[in-house]
């Protein structure tokens, strides 16, 4: 069996597939790449992440890696003997509109690198895809796999575009890929940012150092959302399924619970009650407003039995503690 290469590895999906991925199939089997090294991204991070390798091992499994350097790509699949790539290397929706060329060039140039390079060696793919691909003429609730899909920011025409490559890939040239169309991720491990849904993870940081949080999304906008456990364990699923039960090669809706930042806010102050938020919706609430609120996500359930486990109840109760406890850990170092 070939290693695994995990593009945007330290990312928020990344830092925790990582260590999934490691404990799955073996420490020294997952190469993890990111633009910086990992130093860099660490600092900017502010965070620790759990690590089990020791300096010299860790150092020997990451690779600098810009997704839109082809014979860089190139040059690690062959070095490291790779056959399966989990391509989170992208722009989120915010910031993909503060930087629409650079969204453009790094989600759809690395991943026509990355296509093109499973098309060669026959790798595997893993790509993320967005609710980011639905727009305001989607339907909101229960949104089919299949719909109008007509995204306003450059984004979720990135991830659409993405889609149909996926597919084009999949049926023209037989690559193994596959996809979620994931919805907003809450997690406690590392937090780069540049997301709609971003408000989401940040309430949790405010409300924990006892600061005010001014939310730039409307109270009553609800939109999907995902513990990070249940992502992992989408991905990790997906991934392990026969090829035959995959019947969606452009990407599969995905769903856990949908909530608005209202009923994060009474979640979060059932634990500490001082927590105050304020609203002040900016261009981030355009982004969300095209976004649907639930969408319909049968056919994974059907196809390889997809199953989310985390509620709001819990996600918040968890969340609270995995960060206190990182706090702490933090105040030792
Ligand atoms: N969480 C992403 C974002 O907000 C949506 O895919 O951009």
């Amino acid at each position: 069996m070939g290693k695994i290469l995990v593009t945007g590895a330290r990312g928020q999906l990344g830092s925790d597939l990582v260590v999934a991925l490691r404990q799955h199939y073996g420490e020294m089997e997952v190469i993890e790449t990111g633009r910086q090294l990992p130093g860099q991204v660490a600092l900017k991070q502010g965070v620790s992440k759990p690590e089990s390798l020791c300096h010299q091992h860790r150092s020997l499994l990451y690779e600098v890696l810009d997704v839109t350097d082809r014979p860089r790509l190139q040059e690690l699949i062959q070095t490291h003997q790779i056959d399966t790539i989990y391509h989170l290397a992208g722009l989120l929706s915010a910031k993909g509109e503060q930087q629409p060329n650079q969204c453009w060039d790094i989600n759809i140039n690395g991943l026509r690198n990355v296509l093109e390079a499973a098309k060669t060696y026959g790798m595997k793919v893993f790509f993320p895809s967005s609710i980011a691909v639905f727009g305001p003429h989607s339907p909101k609730l229960d949104t089919p796999q299949i719909t109008i899909s007509d995204p306003s920011t450059m984004y979720g025409i990135t991830k659409l575009t993405g889609e149909l490559l996926c597919h084009y890939y999949a049926y023209q040239w037989g690559v193994d890929v596959r996809s979620l169309r994931l919805p907003g991720i809450i997690s406690y491990n590392t937090f780069l940012g540049g997301g709609t849904t971003d408000f989401a993870v940040e309430m949790f940081h405010a409300a924990l150092k006892n600061e005010t949080y001014t939310c730039f999304i409307h109270p009553e906008t609800r939109l999907p959302m995902m513990y990070i456990s249940d992502a992992i364990q989408a991905i990790l699923t997906l991934m392990q399924a026969d090829p035959a039960v995959i019947s969606i090669r452009t990407s599969y809706n995905i769903a856990a619970i949908s909530f608005s930042a209202r009923e994060l806010v009474t979640e979060i102050q059932k634990h500490l009650p001082d927590f105050v938020c304020h609203y002040k919706p900016d261009f981030r609430q355009a982004i969300a407003d095209s976004w649907p609120s639930v969408i319909d996500d049968s056919r994974a359930r059907a196809d390889w039995g997809w199953r989310h486990t985390y509620h709001l109840p819990a996600i918040v109760e968890e969340m609270l503690a995995k960060l206190s406890h990182k706090k702490v850990l933090s105040f030792e170092f």
